[in-house]
């Protein structure tokens, strides 16, 4: 079959991750019969510089009309002024807005191999840890209304979180679906206690909790979440939560599994048209350096292949693949400990392509 995916490589490291990343899908579909066709496209910063504007027109376009869109990081210090009006994070609230992408699934899993790096104690971790957020992406305090004024003579700012009941009814549906197919087990996570909107999205899940009733549901506030995925990861299977606290748990998710150059993520809306991204940012720091973790990319090209495209049998090589390097124990600088062999990013995605040429 043939696909259409538009790239958007962005900045920091986004070029670096991106380049592995096609390379690993290029091996694909040449074992398994498929052409993938690339347009690359500007967003974030690069795209300030070029076109005065992070997320072009033209970009906009193409995207809705590709079949996926894999993105690798936008941002940076050279754009991070806080009074600028155009900022690289627009292109990615822009592209997640106008392509309705209301779904972010982020997976969160300690590989086995990756176990000592989990900054967390055995006896914590126990088998390994294996969550799945699903956070709502394209309402609440994000996308709600903002604006400076002055009350009073003073200086004031505010941001809105406003759900509405379809906004919670979809995504909810999606997290109870996911329960399903999972271990049925589902958090949702609020602040129930203090905001109108949590309350509101809590009895959405109640009453949605008839329909499944397989599903076991609980509750948690945001605070007390926060500290139970350190406490005790393993209570938790999925987790549904709204966008600005999905954004939080996803990074502290994404520590206690060893690194956040490893976690994927997939937004997703109504169609198959998906965007596809690691969920760490450009790192600045290290761009260039030829030394990030190009995994979290990867992996999110194997979700990719997975839920835009059906490619269940694809997705899982690639997954089997990164799997299989890591137990051979290769690792990147961010998960690297004693005893494993260090490597850098163009390293790590040529022995995944092998791993994948040779069928295994
Ligand atoms: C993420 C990022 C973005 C977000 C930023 C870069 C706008 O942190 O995808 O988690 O807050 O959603
Ligand atoms: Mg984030």
């Amino acid at each position: 079959m043939k696909y259409n995916i538009a790239v958007i490589r962005g900045d920091g490291i986004g070029p670096e991750v991106i380049a592995e990343t096609i390379k690993v899908l290029n091996v694909i579909a040449e074992r398994f019969g498929h052409t993938f066709n690339y347009e690359y496209l500007l967003a974030g910063g690069c795209a300030i510089d070029e076109e005065g504007t992070p997320l072009p027109n033209k970009t906009l376009e193409v995207c809705k009309k590709s079949d996926a869109v894999l993105l690798g990081a936008v941002g940076g210090p050279k754009w991070d002024n806080t009074n600028a009006k155009i900022r690289p994070e627009q292109a990615l609230l822009g592209l997640r807005g106008a392509l309705n992408l209301y779904c972010n699934l982020r997976p969160a899993v300690l590989y086995k191999p990756l176990k000592n790096e989990s900054p967390l104690k055995d006896e914590i971790v126990k088998d390994g840890i294996d969550i799945c957020i699903v956070r709502e992406l394209t309402g609440g305090i994000y996308f709600g209304d903002r604006g400076v004024d002055i009350i009073d003579g003073v200086k004031s700012a505010y941001d809105t979180e406003r759900y509405n009941v379809n906004e919670i009814t979809r995504i909810v549906r999606i997290a109870f679906e996911t329960s399903m197919k999972r271990n049925k087990k589902l958090t949702s996570v609020d602040k129930a206690n203090i905001l109108e909107s949590s309350r509101l999205w809590r009895s959405i899940v109640n009453e949605m909790a008839n329909e499944y009733k397989e599903v076991e549901v609980n509750h948690l506030y945001i605070d007390n979440a926060a500290m139970q995925i350190v406490k005790d990861p393993n209570q938790f299977d999925v987790i549904v939560t709204s966008n600005i606290f999905g954004d939080i748990l996803s990074d502290e998710a994404s520590m206690v599994t060893g690194s956040i150059g490893m976690l994927p993520s997939a937004s997703l809306g109504e169609g198959t048209l998906g965007m596809y991204e690691p969920i760490h940012g450009s790192a600045p720091d290290i761009a260039g350096k030829r030394i990030a973790n190009p995994l979290a990319t990867i992996l999110s090209s194997a979700m990719m292949l997975r839920y835009s495209f059906s490619l269940e049998k694809e997705a899982k090589a690639i997954e089997n693949a990164v799997f299989s390097i890591l137990e051979e124990g290769y690792r990147t600088g961010d998960i690297m400990t004693d005893g494993k062999e260090l490597i850098g990013t163009v390293e790590a995605g040529n022995l995944i392509c092998e791993k994948l040429k040779k069928g295994e």
